[in-house]
């Protein structure tokens, strides 16, 4: 009797669990034909699922007509498959695959689906457009190396979830429709039909939900969350992205960081990475000093020393001059840079001129003294310092920034981090984490001429500072901190304020007045001033988290669905145009410029 569809998907096993220990069993196996090979009368085929590959064989001999169903499979139909398990010949076993050791007879074949020609074969080698993988993610996730990465993410996610269950942390699911919540990007508006003229906005973060929910009292609350920031995008973001986010009442910095420190630390067991005992915490002052940079990534030395005392008599008239106006000289010790050339110098030089450096002057070092480049500058004397301060030996090469301070230190660590790169400072799979603290509370925005927060508005103000948040802001510190690994800010989060006296100061620094701010956060006030517990708390990036567990460049590998630089998703070509109708019940119109016409699709990654 034919087999029924419905007996066709009772699968006894999955494609990548048979092992020698079945072999005789009768099993069913439900898949993607992988490959098919037709060796002039029996035929091959390789069965796919999430979990493995299966050898299946079909001999002429036991049915003409299976053989036949089975000579016109090709590759991604989708077929059950039942037969007898056996040992492969001894010449042939393939020990690269963990089903190596068995294959298939098949007694029974049903076709489920066929598939047309597939745009990419999802167990290529070859690299395949990140366009079409995008368009067709379905194909894509059927990449043993994509399937993996969700599976990760998945099992990454429990552990959040068991580590916090076990502390006593309870999940609470806040609303994406919302009032904005402030995180430093711009909001993604939702429109109300029934509020007409009134738009949501969706959360770049649960922060206020879950400060509030410290004021009724949850104690300790944890979500994984979807934020939505509308951003420029980039290799470690997307608009839309997951945290796991964390708040606690009753606490200091230590506290939390130590929560961050169990999860992190069950997560790298569970991947197989190292996580140290104790986590190297820097202050923010020392982390710019150091590596220019609030997320330094500590797999390697390289670090940048502030020369300016010792250049700044040199007849080198740019380093006298930046000196004397108040700016820095600052640069780096490249271990063996000797060996580079004239070209890799430009190279250097003209990367530094992109991120806004105005030169980068540099010299080799050598046994005699310094060579080439501004040499001719630095004095024996000066030559002597120098080399102290770097600890520079013959074959480096000194490279050097002058400007202000903040110029200088970005184009610095910039170019700190692809001479790790360059000169091979470290492993493809070292780690290396670091806590920063210590961060000032606000920072001067030049073009809008006032105060932002550094992490958001509600991070709290040293209460050793408080006293000087109106005369000196910008010497004010914030109990904010951040965790890093490799250079990648992985999370960050604050002990806040929980006076509404202190809120409606650091919102009046900020240049909200009182009226926006009733407007904006009125519900945050009335809440603290009624019986608001001190309370802290932080978001790990989860996408971030996982990019870093499986060694990927880019979040998009371990987000199923991720959307290009340009916002767009290649798949459902979302954003669409509304129905008009929808825009009417919305009481909205579009009032696009002409050269703004929508191009889903149009070159959608480029500039990544
Ligand atoms: P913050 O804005 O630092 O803090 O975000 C926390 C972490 O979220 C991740 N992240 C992103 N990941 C992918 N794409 C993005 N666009 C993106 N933006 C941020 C990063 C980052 O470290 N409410 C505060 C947390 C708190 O104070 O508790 C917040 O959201 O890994």
């Amino acid at each position: 009797m034919a087999t029924t569809h419905d007996q066709a998907l009772k699968r006894t096993h999955s494609c990548g669990q048979l092992r020698a220990a079945e072999v005789g069993g009768h099993v069913r196996l439900c898949g993607w034909v992988r490959s098919y090979r037709d060796h002039g009368g029996v035929v091959f085929i390789d069965l796919r699922d999430r979990d493995g590959v299966t050898q299946v064989v079909f001999d002429p001999t036991d049915s003409p007509e299976r053989h036949e169903l089975a000579r016109s499979l090709r590759s991604e139909w989708v077929v059950s498959v039942a037969g007898k398990v056996r040992p492969r010949g001894p010449d042939r076993i393939n020990p690269k695959l963990p089903t190596g050791e068995i294959e298939i007879v098949a007694d029974d074949l049903v076709v489920l689906n066929k598939s047309d020609t597939v745009p990419f074969d999802p167990e290529t080698t070859e690299k395949v457009a990140e366009e079409t993988r995008l368009k067709y993610r379905y194909i894509d996730l059927r990449r043993p190396e994509m399937t993996r990465n969700l599976r990760l993410r998945a099992q990454i996610c429990q552990i959040m979830h068991r580590i916090l269950d076990e502390r006593g942390f309870v999940e609470v699911e806040t609303p994406n429709l919302t009032k904005s919540t402030p995180e430093g990007a711009r909001d993604f508006l939702v429109p109300s039909r029934l509020q007409p003229g009134c738009f949501y906005a969706l959360p770049q973060s649960p922060q206020l939900f879950k400060q509030i929910l410290m004021v009724a009292g949850l104690d300790k609350y944890y979500q994984i969350a979807r934020c939505f920031r509308d951003e420029d995008l980039r290799a470690d973001r997307q608009p839309e992205f997951t945290q796991l986010d964390v708040e606690m009442s009753f606490v200091v910095e230590a506290d939390v960081m130590e929560v961050a420190n169990a999860v992190l630390r069950e997560i790298c067991a569970a991947c197989g990475k190292p996580f140290p005992q104790e986590v190297p915490v820097l202050s923010y002052a020392q982390a710019i000093d150091q590596y220019g940079i609030d997320r330094p990534d500590m797999r390697f030395g390289l670090l940048l020393q502030d020369v300016s005392q010792i250049v700044k008599t040199s007849s080198f008239k740019v380093f006298a001059d930046v000196v004397a106006s108040g700016g820095v000289v600052k640069g780096l010790c490249a271990p063996g840079g000797g060996k580079f050339t004239r070209k890799d110098i430009d190279g250097y030089t003209a990367f530094v001129a992109e991120l806004g450096a105005k030169g980068l002057a540099w010299t080799k070092v050598e046994e005699g003294g310094f060579a080439l480049g501004s040499a001719k500058f630095f004095t024996p004397e000066v030559q002597a310092q120098l080399r102290q301060a770097f600890g520079a030996k013959a074959g480096d090469i000194l490279m050097f920034v002058a400007d202000k301070p903040a110029a200088a230190n970005k184009a610095l660590a910039a170019l700190r981090s692809k001479l790790g790169a360059d000169l091979g400072l470290y492993k493809s799979d070292d780690f290396a984490w670091c806590w920063v603290t210590q961060f000032p509370l606000v920072e001067w925005n030049k073009e809008e001429n006032r105060w932002d927060a550094m992490h958001h508005p509600f991070t709290s103000p040293r209460p050793e500072d408080l006293d000087r948040l109106e005369s000196d802001p910008g010497g004010v510190g914030a109990r904010a901190y951040d965790i890093v690994l490799n250079g990648t800010e992985l999370g960050g989060g604050s002990i806040r304020i929980h006076s509404p006296q202190v809120q409606q100061r650091v919102f009046g620094l900020l240049g909200i007045s009182e009226e926006s701010a009733r407007v904006k956060f009125g519900f945050l006030l009335d809440a603290l001033r009624l019986g608001a517990p001190p309370h802290g708390g932080i978001a790990l990036g989860l996408d971030r988290v996982v990019m870093l567990m499986v060694g990927a460049d880019s979040i998009r590998e371990v987000v199923a669905f991720p959307k290009t630089q340009r916002g767009i998703c290649l798949m459902t070509e979302a954003p669409g145009q509304p129905d008009p109708r929808q825009l009417q019940e919305l009481y909205l119109r579009v009032n696009r410029p002409q050269d703004k016409k929508p191009v889903p699709g149009e070159n959608p990654l480029s500039g990544q």
